[in-house]
């Protein structure tokens, strides 16, 4: 399993090498490969793992999933977003590449995804069902409305707008793997269904972490630039106070790793241990 979260980046060369090599591609691939902790991919496969599945199952839709994952990160960072000049341990893509070079660089990395899906031998119904996941998750009522709430509204945010903001805007992107893995183990629409809900809460164990990351550590430790306080962001930090996001967070993938023994003939192990060491994780 970890191998092949090691073997990624050659996973989605697969995939970006069917691309025509251009000033775009290199835009694309500057911010893809090389970096990330995964963190999305590895949800899928382990929920494979635990289902007795053959990991190569995933491939595609790991690597859509993930390039998503990095449009949303291209994007966020932009001046007109949290105007962020570190990403990955490198400068943002616009920084690198230029404003239009980024918008257009993530517009390509989330078409391609869906393309990347349809590169699935999955049976269609599969394929459909987790193009829709994958649409609806990062969509007008997924993560781009989460976005929206955390950019443009909100001013004066109580923490359940802001328990709603973070799981459109994060949690929506940890359900989508961890539900693509039950339909490619052929589970029912229920048990699809309580992935779904386990993956939203998850995420929001993330966000609440990722706030605390930001006020915590440095820049250089993150590899990215921590910009909440300079953009005056309403996080779980500024509402809670740090002691109550913490102990927030800890219950959060507390619940999570409990929900995990609700899966009949599922094996948690793989999933348990990556949820413990995302729980302790520094960057
Ligand atoms: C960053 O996600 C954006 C958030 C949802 C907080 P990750 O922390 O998973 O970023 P990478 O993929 O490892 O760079
Ligand atoms: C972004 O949240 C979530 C996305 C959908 C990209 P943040 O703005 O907190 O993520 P970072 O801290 O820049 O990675
Ligand atoms: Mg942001
Ligand atoms: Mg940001
Ligand atoms: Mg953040």
């Amino acid at each position: 399993m970890i191998g092949r979260i090691r073997e990624f980046d050659e996973i989605l060369k697969k995939e970006t090498g069917r691309i025509t090599d251009s000033r775009l591609l290199e835009a694309m691939e500057y911010s893809l490969l090389g970096g990330g902790k995964r963190i999305r991919p590895h949800l899928l496969y382990s929920v494979l793992a635990g289902y007795g599945k053959d990991l190569s199952l995933g491939d595609p839709f790991a690597c859509a999933i993930e390039m998503v994952h990095t449009y949303s990160l291209i994007h966020d960072d932009l001046p007109a977003m949290d105007n962020d000049e570190l990403r990955r341990g490198k400068p943002t893509n616009h920084v690198r590449f230029g404003e239009a070079a980024a918008i257009l660089a993530g517009d390509a990395l989330l078409t391609y995804a869906f393309e990347v899906c349809t590169h699935s031998s999955a049976p269609a119904e599969q394929i459909v069902r987790i193009v829709n996941l994958l649409a609806h998750g990062a969509g007008p009522d997924g993560m781009v409305l989460g976005q929206v709430y955390d950019t443009l509204e909100e001013k004066d945010a109580d923490w359940a707008f802001l328990e709603r903001t973070h799981a459109l805007k994060t949690g929506q992107m940890f359900a989508v793997p961890l539900a693509a893995g039950a339909v490619l183990a052929e589970r029912s629409e229920e048990e699809i269904q309580r992935w779904y809900r386990l993956g939203i809460r998850l995420g929001l164990a993330f966000q609440v972490q990722d706030d605390l990351l930001d006020v915590r550590s440095s820049a250089e430790e993150l590899g990215k630039t921590n910009s909440d306080i300079r953009n005056n962001k309403t996080t779980g930090v500024t509402l809670l106070g740090e002691k109550r996001a913490e102990a927030l967070m800890a219950s959060l993938y507390q619940e999570c790793d409990d929900a995990l023994d609700q899966f009949g003939g599922f094996d948690p192990e793989e999933l348990r241990s990556l949820i413990a060491s995302t729980c302790i994780r520094s960057i």
